[in-house]
């Protein structure tokens, strides 16, 4: 259908036109110049009156124009975005001549552009267009990594169980660190959840990772060195009697009184008193995570399957272990398959849930390290990273940036579109305009893994997530009404009594 020609002066990227009926903002058009068929978007729209301009300040000046010109004396003029040929997305050099078509692109047109022959995935509709599906190219994402930013239930984790469902039904390999218990659950159509429980045998561990769950500081130097001392002692003797867990906590305790007392220094027994009571604490705190048969990660991730590491129960430093763990082996195991075929033998997409806590700002984690080097190097080994957050600008921007794909829902705050801004090539002011008032699942969506950036309606998720809304007036009622009922229950034994 026409809508209008092109007038004034217009660019390769930006052109003027005017139209009979308003166009709605975001929607599709095509342009016919140069030999090509153009895709444009609609960016602006306005309405007008040439007769009826600002500088009348009398109404009854209005109302006499109003009878005289009639009910329809205003005019549509609007500004298209130029976003390329219709076969390969590239903007011509020559801008549209003036006087140029104007045409609504037909869905034909659209499904063309934004599917994805093989190896994608479809993730939604066009906002614009809800007969057009979105598809998501996988290998481009896995590859590019990914980031899903949005305020609190906007619906990044509804959008991270659709792609996970998507790459269940390429017989991929997600990973998800699932902070608040929500994938553990869950149901996807085209295949299971494989939940792994965060246990690590200490041995495996890095010293950086045993601190941390010791709570000994990086500049307690005597406590490190004497516990470095001890697990040296109690690491051989474990080569060659195995035991279990708990006897590793008594080998440890045995082995820092063995340390100060072989030690000169005259305060050793000290040192080593406070490191045996940290010890003490980790082992109630963290006890149920540490495990000397703890099978390694490799060995719990399967191809086919949504393999969901279940953090609900760990507080932060814990959860920065077992991510900071799982990912150095992960990385390692699958830069040694590459180079000698030993290791893991599949690529996996990694989903980090409150990345904002794992890869922070301005502040050192043991997983943020770990993140920042899969998000350099982990293209070239198959480590799709996704990070998802609802504090975005709280993001270690260096890691952000290398997030080649983004899916930003609803953003509000101007400092959090900035920083997405300002980490992403391809968010134009124009889209980060519609951020504040996209609804609950609309998303921009940008990068390598789509052919142009889209306002898209993310499919509501068809199998089970655990971490939606609750119905909080029902479960006040629910709670209530078995609270009668036990009253009840517990009224009529009394009165039988
Ligand atoms: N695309 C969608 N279509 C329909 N409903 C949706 C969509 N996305 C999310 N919702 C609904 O919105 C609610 C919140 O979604 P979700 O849990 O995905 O948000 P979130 O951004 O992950 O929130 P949080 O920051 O708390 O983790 C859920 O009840 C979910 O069912
Ligand atoms: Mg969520």
């Amino acid at each position: 259908m026409k809508l209008g020609y092109v007038v004034g002066e217009a660019s390769p990227t930006h052109v003027i036109f005017i139209s009979k009926k308003p166009p709605r903002l975001g929607q599709y058009v095509i342009l016919e110049y140069d030999g090509k068929k153009v895709l444009g978007i609609v960016r602006r729209v306005v309405m007008g009156s040439v007769a009826l301009s600002e500088d009348i300040h009398d109404p009854t000046v209005v109302e006499r124009i109003k009878d005289l010109e009639g009910e329809r004396d205003y005019y549509i003029k609007g500004i298209i975005k130029i976003l390329g040929d219709v076969k390969n997305l590239e903007i011509p050099r020559v801008p549209p001549p003036p006087a140029t078509e104007v045409r609504e692109a037909d869905s034909s047109i659209l499904k063309d552009v934004f599917s994805c022959k093989e190896k994608g995935v479809c993730i939604g509709v066009l906002a614009s267009n809800p007969e057009v599906p979105v598809y998501i190219d996988i290998n481009r994402m896995v590859s590019r990594h990914l980031a899903i930013l949005a305020i609190t239930g906007a619906g990044k984790s509804n959008t991270v169980a659709v792609i996970s469902d998507g790459i269940l039904g390429l017989g991929g390999a997600v990973l998800i660190f699932d902070m608040h218990s929500e994938y553990v659950d869950a149901r996807f159509r085209n295949g299971d959840v494989n939940p792994i429980s965060p246990r690590v045998n200490p041995l495996h561990l890095h010293l950086s990772e045993l601190l941390k769950l010791l709570n000994i500081d990086y500049k307690a130097h005597r406590q490190e060195y004497y516990f470095r001392k001890a697990l040296k002692k109690v690491y051989n003797h474990l080569k060659r009697h195995p035991e279990d867990t708990e006897m590793f906590f008594k080998l440890l305790v045995k082995a820092l009184d063995d340390v100060a007392e072989e030690s000169k220094s005259r305060d050793a027994k000290n040192v080593v008193i406070s490191v045996q009571n940290k010890l003490e604490a980790m082992q109630d705190k963290y006890g149920f995570i540490i495990d000397l048969q703890a099978p390694s990660v490799l060995n719990q991730i399967k191809l086919g399957y949504v393999n969901v590491v279940d953090l609900g129960a760990l507080d932060e430093d814990a959860s920065d272990v077992i991510v900071s763990h799982y990912l150095r082996t992960l990385l390692y195991s699958r830069k040694s398959y590459k180079s000698t075929g030993e290791g893991l033998a599949f690529p996996v997409f990694v989903v980090l849930e409150e990345a904002h806590i794992l890869a922070p700002k301005g502040r050192s984690t043991l997983s943020k390290y770990w993140i920042s080097r899969i998000a350099r190097e982990g293209r070239k080994f198959g480590l799709g990273l996704c990070l998802v957050s609802q504090r975005p600008k709280a993001l270690d921007p260096d890691t952000l940036s290398q997030a080649n794909n983004m899916i930003v829902l609803r953003l509000v705050e101007p400092s959090d579109q900035r920083f997405v801004q300002q980490a992403s090539e391809t968010l134009s002011e124009d889209l980060l305009e519609q951020l504040p008032s996209l609804n609950i699942g609309e998303a921009v969506v940008l990068g390598l893994m789509v052919k142009i950036p889209a306002i898209v309606k993310i499919n509501k998720f068809e199998g089970k997530l655990s971490g939606g809304d609750i119905d909080i007036v029902s479960e006040w009622k629910r709670i209530r009404e078995e609270e009668l009922e036990l009253e009840k229950a517990y009224n009529d034994i009394t009165e039988e009594w």
